[in-house]
């Protein structure tokens, strides 16, 4: 390896000498393309709430929204994710069904102002419309009714894809949900809406923000349907199966705490995957940032090269917008 008296031979600091080195042979990129901005309106306001726990994330009114994914468009972003926060919330989360509800006139909104220039997604899942704050409708005695919730979904779905929207994302973590959304939608005729399932989601203390992004006070846990951070191999096991249920994309979910799960799951699979970088890992960055404890733009961006690198394809990001800017647009 030495040659006497001169040194090391080997020497890969070599390829990190300069700038222009060190970018020809990172095996990593992030590209505006690849990032999706999750975004919340919020029905009966005018102008954008503050979201306390992530400082620079609101809940929009329906104009503002329209605002923010043109804005999206503009930077090249792949995409949007829609949540929707509506005024009543009750036990059924009927806001979720009605074509007249929130969520659904924001994806009409949104699909008005922006085309075919953006992917528009959004959340299919009860949470946000019911007043207990679980993804799906209870048993008499308190239990998450996984069938009786797929009833749900599949109305969710048709009301969604009538709306407009491009691809749905089933959140929820009910067995089977995969397959009768889809079915839903192709008996709808919309066989051309895609599901962007979230496959491999864990029950996580890293979602505590985003309760307050949509006003949410969760009754209980939800580990009898979100996974246990324990398993890795279940997490495949999901993902593999909403692959046969016609998943287009899986996901994982939360990323920074699952990056051996979105290896595995990339692995594993011949759809692209996601990771969801979540609320959580969102405020943790910025809190610290705030507090001058870490350099705030190389943090982030270290971060979303890391999900990419674990093997995500694409990334939902609060930060997408942002990063986008840095990044340089590709539109
Ligand atoms: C469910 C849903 C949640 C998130 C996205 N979709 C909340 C949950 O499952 O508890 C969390 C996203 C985040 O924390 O950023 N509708």
């Amino acid at each position: 390896m030495t040659t006497d008296g001169l040194g090391p031979t080997i020497r890969p600091r070599r390829l990190r000498t300069t700038a222009a080195l060190r970018r020809m042979v990172a095996e990593t990129s992030v590209e505006p393309r690849q990032l999706v901005l999750p975004l919340f309106v919020r029905e009966g306001i005018s102008d954008p709430q503050p979201i306390s726990s992530m400082p620079g994330v609101v809940q929009h009114s329906r104009s503002t929204l329209k605002a923010a994914a043109a804005e999206a468009a503009e930077l090249g972003l792949g995409g949007v994710m829609l949540f929707g926060i509506p005024e009543h919330k009750d036990a059924t989360g009927s806001g979720a069904i009605d074509p007249g509800g929130i969520l659904n006139l924001a994806i009409t909104d949104v699909v008005g102002e922006v085309g075919d220039a953006l992917t528009v997604m959004s959340d299919l899942c009860l949470d946000e419309f019911t007043d207990h704050g679980h993804c799906g409708v209870l048993t008499a005695d308190g239990k998450v009714d996984n069938d009786r919730t797929l009833a749900a979904y599949a109305e969710m779905a048709r009301a969604q894809a009538h709306a407009g929207v491009d691809m749905v994302g089933p959140s929820g973590m009910m067995d089977g949900q995969v397959a009768v959304i889809r079915d839903a939608l192709d008996a709808a005729e919309h066989t051309d809406v895609s599901i962007l399932a979230y496959s491999a989601k864990y029950a996580s203390a890293f979602f505590g923000p985003f309760r307050e992004a949509v006003d949410s006070s969760l009754q209980g846990d939800r580990r009898t349907y979100q996974q246990d951070s324990a398993n890795a191999v279940e997490g495949v096991r999901e993902a593999l199966l909403d692959v046969d249920e016609g998943a287009d994309i899986v996901m994982v979910k939360p990323a920074l705490a699952y990056l051996d799960v979105i290896r595995r799951v990339r692995d594993a699979v011949d759809v692209p995957v996601a990771a969801y970088n979540v609320s959580g890992e969102y405020a943790m960055v910025e809190a610290a940032a705030a507090n001058g404890w870490i350099d705030r733009e190389p943090a982030i961006l270290e971060t979303l090269t890391a999900i990419r690198r674990a093997g995500a394809d694409v990334i939902l990001t609060y930060w997408a917008a942002e990063a986008a800017r840095w990044l340089g647009s590709s539109a």
